[in-house]
């Protein structure tokens, strides 16, 4: 897919005030400092569409950027990280899960982790609330550029042995590095084919 066009539409902590529009909508969320934001500004070829930080907790609200005119993209806080107020600091934000259970245009989340590490309980347990609400996601692998190819290679495998052991089917999962531009083309083809049966089924 070509990136036309890739515009910030709004910020907020409600999921209530989310754009009204019916168009479909991908969410990245992950642990603070996975890459959120940077995957974002990679995927649509844009340096600072969405702010990043060398400082985990850059991105404190739900943010829509609209695509092509055609579908949203959104750049979510991080969870696991707890710089916010100590009332704040469940494991889960709220308003992230309001999000996730009320957001109706939402047709895939994606967890982002990061592929050096090995899989993470925050992670693992974000993925079971998602499967137990029904919401469908993949994984994103950041920071590939970090690895030398036989250790992404083998960091994936032993990610996807773990996620076997309570899951049956693997979920879409991608390889990505924001700096060396890697994964852009099969996470934007993803996306587009999803898009195109959402649209083949509105039109059936
Ligand atoms: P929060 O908004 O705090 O939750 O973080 P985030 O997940 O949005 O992370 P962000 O995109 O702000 O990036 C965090 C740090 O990781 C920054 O210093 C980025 O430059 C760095 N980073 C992000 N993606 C990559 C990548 O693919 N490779 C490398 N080497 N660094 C990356
Ligand atoms: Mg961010």
């Amino acid at each position: 897919m070509k990136i036309t066009s890739a515009e910030f539409v709004m910020s907020n902590s409600d999921v209530a005030k989310c754009p009204k529009n019916f168009i479909p909508e991908y969410a990245f969320i992950g642990r603070s400092n996975v890459g959120k934001s940077s995957l974002i500004n990679m995927l649509t070829n844009r340096k600072s569409l969405a702010k990043t930080s060398g400082r985990p907790g850059k991105t404190q609200l739900i943010n829509h950027f609209i695509i092509n005119n055609s579908w949203y993209l959104v750049d979510l806080p991080g969870y696991g990280y707890a710089r916010v107020s100590k009332s704040s600091k469940k494991t889960f934000q709220k308003f992230i899960t309001n999000y996730f259970e009320q957001r109706k245009q939402l047709v895939s989340g994606f967890v982002l982790v990061d592929i050096r590490h090995q899989p993470q309980h925050i992670d693992l347990e974000f993925m079971q609330y998602l499967g137990e609400n029904g919401i469908p996601f993949g994984i994103i692998f950041t920071k590939a550029d970090k690895l030398k190819p036989n250790a992404i290679t083998r960091h994936v495998d032993e990610y996807c042995k773990v996620l076997l052991e309570t899951w049956e089917k693997l979920p879409p999962y991608f390889i990505t590095s924001s700096t060396k531009k890697i994964g852009q083309e099969e996470v934007l083809n993803f996306i587009e084919a999803t898009n195109e049966e959402i649209e083949e089924l509105r039109n059936q």
